[in-house]
């Protein structure tokens, strides 16, 4: 039963996750979000997401500035703006939508934002102990340092001293640092030169191999395409293309439609 209603909200059907496509007919997939609808006060932003990633699979979520990208994943993540009026988000059989962003983030989701919030004033290695300073606890210093190197070698240095690209690096570590399912990454690439975008997309495949579900936002729609298997398009905060990345890719008309590339 949907627990999040609000009056503005029309009566949707309740979800039938059989009729979803790249669903298995007898369960939700690993992680699923079905029609949920958002705001900003007055403003009515996310009018209906729905897409399911399977574990382990890397999702690209793609559309133009200002179509919803962000918002979506603030939502997803149970973030307090937008407010989600309507909707369900289920992760490994967990209902997100019943949660606070910190319940969520204990269940296993972890949102690294545009601007990657790294803390000033802190060493590398105190950003990524803070991540661990309640559990549930995710990859070792160690680990993640013989992933990012370059994190390893800069361990004594302010966070925010860090290039772009390294800074990067380290918001995503310290979402690993955290027992996580399930990665939100909002623009990894933004600002970062071709042979950083490289390193970036090696880890995120490396990541993956480890089991770890990755959403991913991006501008840069083509590098996200080919580091994803499947790609969901957003206009207008609705989902206008659910499909493999493979498919957009080959779909010249779609992509100069919503994503002007
Ligand atoms: N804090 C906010 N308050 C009001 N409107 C917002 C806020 N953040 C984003 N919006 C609006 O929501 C829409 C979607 O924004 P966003 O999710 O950031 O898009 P994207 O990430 O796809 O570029 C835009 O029209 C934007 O102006
Ligand atoms: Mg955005």
């Amino acid at each position: 039963m949907t627990l999040i209603e609000d009056t503005k909200s029309k009566h949707y059907e309740k979800p039938d996750f059989s009729k979803h496509a790249n669903v298995a007919a007898t369960a939700p997939a690993f992680f699923s979000v079905w029609d949920i609808h958002a705001y900003y006060g007055e403003s009515y932003i996310v009018q209906g997401v729905s897409f399911t990633v399977h574990e382990g699979e890397i999702l690209a979520l793609l559309g133009r500035n200002g179509a919803g990208k962000t918002s979506t994943l603030r939502a997803v993540a149970r973030l307090d703006n937008p407010r989600v009026t309507y909707g369900e988000i289920w992760l490994d059989h967990k209902p997100l939508h019943t949660m606070a962003s910190f319940e969520a983030s204990t269940a296993g989701i972890q949102l690294v934002p545009e601007d990657r919030r790294i803390i000033p004033g802190l060493t590398v290695e105190e950003n990524l102990q803070l991540a661990q300073i309640a559990p549930p606890i995710g990859w070792s210093l160690d680990r993640i340092y013989e992933l990012f190197p370059r994190l390893g070698e800069r361990r004594k240095q302010e966070g925010v001293t860090l290039s772009g690209g390294e800074q990067q690096m380290l918001a995503i570590a310290r979402a690993l640092a955290r027992d996580i399912k399930v990665l939100l990454l909002d623009e990894p690439y933004e600002g970062l030169a071709p042979v950083i975008v490289d390193e970036i997309e090696k880890t995120l495949n490396i990541i993956k191999e480890q089991g770890i579900t990755t959403v991913i936002v991006e501008q840069n729609a083509i590098r996200a395409l080919m580091l994803a298997d499947r790609a969901v398009i957003l206009d207008t905060g609705t989902v206008v293309f659910d499909g493999t990345a493979q498919e957009v890719l080959d779909n010249e008309e779609l992509r100069a439609e919503y994503l002007a590339i």
